[in-house]
Formats: structure tokens, sequence, C-alpha cells
């Protein structure tokens, strides 16, 4: 009698025990958050060594908006990519701590998750998690040293419970930040626009719209010219990740172009010239235009791709004289507007928290 209690006892003891891990580890797992895939998307690649979850992805949001991330802390990386403007900043060229100026124009970051190519006009950084230690470092944008700015983070209280949370007993590190900061980035998703709307059978183009969508998509409409934008452009996301000259600067050599672009990283001099394909969605937001901002208006845009652009050995193919008229030029406009996600302006996902008072 006296050994079966005992036993029991022992039994008692050893389930209480496994519950008592089970409760601490339940309360410290942090909980995983499955990004949905718009209709006509294909899912985002998310790497195994960084999944999102509720808490990595509000700590990420903290941190984008924190200025704290900055060496004199007066820019956040919300100072170039703003939610109300698609996540740009309304500049040709971004301005960094101590009123800096960058090389090249901040792009949109709505939909970035999906790129699972490089980052960058260039493509210098391969992945989200890399590319958040480059702004972070550059003299010219947040000009921080990554020793002294983990410090900074491991002495602010802010910021314990939210890196507990998100990396459970792990230290407060750069590796740490960065994640939490591609973990927010992957929920910055836009897929509602009226375009999506017409794609999805709610709402329909009015006759302008539809004939510019036949001159993007170059979809043979007898009388309707072909533009080749969508070779480059493609959808769903406007941008097929790939990089390629579109005529900007006339180089005879190859070599005398002011940025050098994709050439400038991979040292070959067919890839001078060369940027990243930046997606159209939410393009009438994103102004000023091109990798310097050197276009302030869509309608140069569309001016530039109708001369066919400047020379260059290797300028893309499909980008040549396309002899558009004022009314091809004004619906391929309208058809670009409708590219427009208005509800990605006003997502309260999209914003920093509102400060406790
Ligand atoms: C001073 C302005 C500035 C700040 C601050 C800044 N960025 Fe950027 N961001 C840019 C510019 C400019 C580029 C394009 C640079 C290039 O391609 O050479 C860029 C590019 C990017 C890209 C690549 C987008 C693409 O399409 O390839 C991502 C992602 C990004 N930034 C995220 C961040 C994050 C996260 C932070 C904060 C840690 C941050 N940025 C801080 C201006 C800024
Ligand atoms: C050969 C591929 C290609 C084709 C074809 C092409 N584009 Fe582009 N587009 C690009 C590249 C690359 C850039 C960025 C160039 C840079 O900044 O150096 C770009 C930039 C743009 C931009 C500015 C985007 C921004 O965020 O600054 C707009 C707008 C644009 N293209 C519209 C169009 C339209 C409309 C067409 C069809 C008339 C078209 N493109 C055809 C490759 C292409």
């Amino acid at each position: 009698m006296q050994q079966y209690r005992t036993k029991l006892g022992l039994c008692a003891t050893v389930a209480m025990l496994l519950l008592f891990f089970w409760s601490c580890n339940s309360r410290k797992t942090p909980t995983p958050y499955a990004i949905s895939t718009p209709p006509g998307f294909v899912d985002m690649v998310i790497p195994a060594d960084n999944p999102t979850t509720v808490e990595g992805i509000a700590l990420g949001r903290q941190l984008f908006f924190d200025p704290i991330l900055s060496l004199d802390s007066t820019i956040s990386c919300g100072s170039c990519h703003r939610p109300e403007l698609a996540f740009t900043d309304g500049m040709a060229l971004s301005l960094g701590i101590r009123r800096r100026r960058g090389k090249r124009s901040a792009p949109s970051l709505l939909n970035i998750g999906f790129n699972y190519k490089e980052m960058f006009w260039d493509g210098r950084s391969p992945s989200l998690e890399d590319q958040a230690l480059h702004p972070l470092q550059d003299p010219l944008e947040m000009g921080e040293d990554l020793g002294l700015l983990e410090e900074r983070l491991r002495s602010n209280i802010n910021y314990q419970a939210g890196f507990q949370a998100a990396f459970p007993d792990q230290e407060i590190t750069i590796e740490n930040t960065a994640k939490a900061l591609a973990q927010f980035q992957r929920t910055l998703i836009s897929a509602d626009s009226k375009y999506d709307r017409v794609e999805r059978g709610e709402e329909e183009f009015t006759t302008s719209e539809k004939r510019g969508w036949t001159i993007f998509f170059d979809a043979g409409y007898p009388d309707v010219p072909m533009a080749e934008c969508n070779h480059c452009h493609m959808d769903p996301l406007f941008t097929n990740l790939d990089f390629a000259n579109n005529g900007l600067d006339s180089s005879a050599t190859l070599l005398d172009f002011p940025d050098p672009g994709l050439g400038g990283i991979t040292k070959n001099k067919y890839d001078n010239g060369k940027f990243r394909v930046p997606t159209l969605r939410n393009i009438m937001l994103t102004d000023p235009f091109m990798h310097d901002g050197r276009m302030r208006k869509i309608e140069e845009v569309l001016a530039h791709y109708n001369s066919g652009g400047a020379y260059a050995e290797n300028v893309d193919p499909n980008v040549r004289t396309l002899h558009l008229s004022d009314e091809d030029q004004a619906d391929l406009l309208a058809f670009l507007h409708t590219l427009t996600d208005s509800t990605a302006l006003t997502n309260p996902n999209f914003y920093p928290l509102p400060t406790k008072k």
C-alpha cells in the first residue's frame, strides 16, 4: 500500500512538473502568424529561420517607426518609407541623418515580401533579413554603429519585453532586430486596387481604362497599339523582379552611365545601366519616378517610353519607339490609375502603434 502510494505520488509529481514546463513553454512560444496570399499572387517565400509570429511582427513594427535605430535618433525606417506615401518619401533622393542626401530614390515597400529575389535597385542584398543592415549602417542614411545600436537597444526598457516575446531566451541582437523588421515588412501587402477588383469580377473598367489595359498588356486588339510594358512590369506584382536597362541614359561604350546599377555589383559591363524593374502597383502615389527620381510627372515617363529612350547597347529590345497617340497615352495613364490601392494607405496595421498616454 505504502509502495503504491509512493508510486502515485511520484506520478503526480512528474505530471505536475510536465504541466509546469508545458505552461512555461506555451507562455513563451511566439504565436505563429500565417501570411495570406492574395488571389493570383504566388505564396511568399519565408526563410525557415525567421517564421512570422504575432510578437515578431509587433516588435518589427515598433522598430520600423523608432528613430532610436539611427546614430543621432532622428531618422527611422518610416521617415523614408512613409505609410501614407505607399512607403516612399516623396523625394527624388532620400535625406538621411543630418540632412545628408542619398544617391537613390526610396522604393515602395508594399508587397516587398513577395520579392523572393535580391533587394535594392542594384540587387546588392540577398534578402529582407540582410537588407535592414544596409540603411542602419549607411552613413548617408542612419549612420549607425551596429555594436552601439545593440547596446542601446539592450539598455532600453521599452524593448526588453518585446524582444523576449518575439525571440524567447535570446539576447537582444542586431540579427533579431533585422528579423523582426523583415517580419513586419512581410505584412505590408497591397492587393485591393481597382485592377484587383476588376480581376475578381467585382467591378468593371471604364472604356478608357480598358483600352489602357489593352495597350499595357499587348492584348493585340485591332487598332490598339502595343506598348510592351507587361514584359517587364508583369502582373500580379507588376514587376518580373528582374533587372533591365529601360533606356534612361545614353552610353556609347557601356562604361559611361552616371550610375552603373546592377553592373556595379556584378562587375559585368553588360549589366551597367540595368536596374531592378520596380512594381507599378500604387505608382500614382510614389512620384518622383526612376532610381534617381529624375522624372517628376508620370507624363514624362510615358513620353520617355513613347520615344524609345536613349541609346546603349544593352537597352532592352522591348523599349522601342511606340508611336502612341495622345489618346493612347491618356488611356494608358487611366489604366495606371487603377493600380492605386487606397486601402493600403489607411490600413491601421501599417502605421505606428498609438502611443500610450
Ligand atoms: C534615409 C532614407 C532611408 C532610410 C532611413 C531607410 N531607407 Fe530603405 N531605402 C531607401 C532608399 C533610397 C532605398 C533604395 C536604395 C538602393 O536601391 O540603392 C531603400 C531601399 C529599401 C529596401 C529595398 C526595396 C526594394 O525594392 O528592393 C527595403 C526593403 C528597405 N529600404 C527597408 C528599410 C528599412 C527596414 C529601414 C530601416 C532599418 C530603411 N529602409 C531605412 C531609403 C531609406
Ligand atoms: C525592358 C523592361 C521594361 C519595359 C518594357 C518597361 N519598363 Fe518601366 N521600368 C523598367 C525599369 C528597369 C525601370 C526602372 C529604371 C530605373 O530607374 O533605372 C522602370 C521604371 C518605370 C516607372 C517608374 C517606377 C518608379 O517606381 O519609379 C514607370 C512608371 C514605368 N516604368 C512604366 C512603364 C510603362 C507604362 C511601360 C510601357 C509603356 C514600361 N514601363 C515598360 C523596365 C521596363
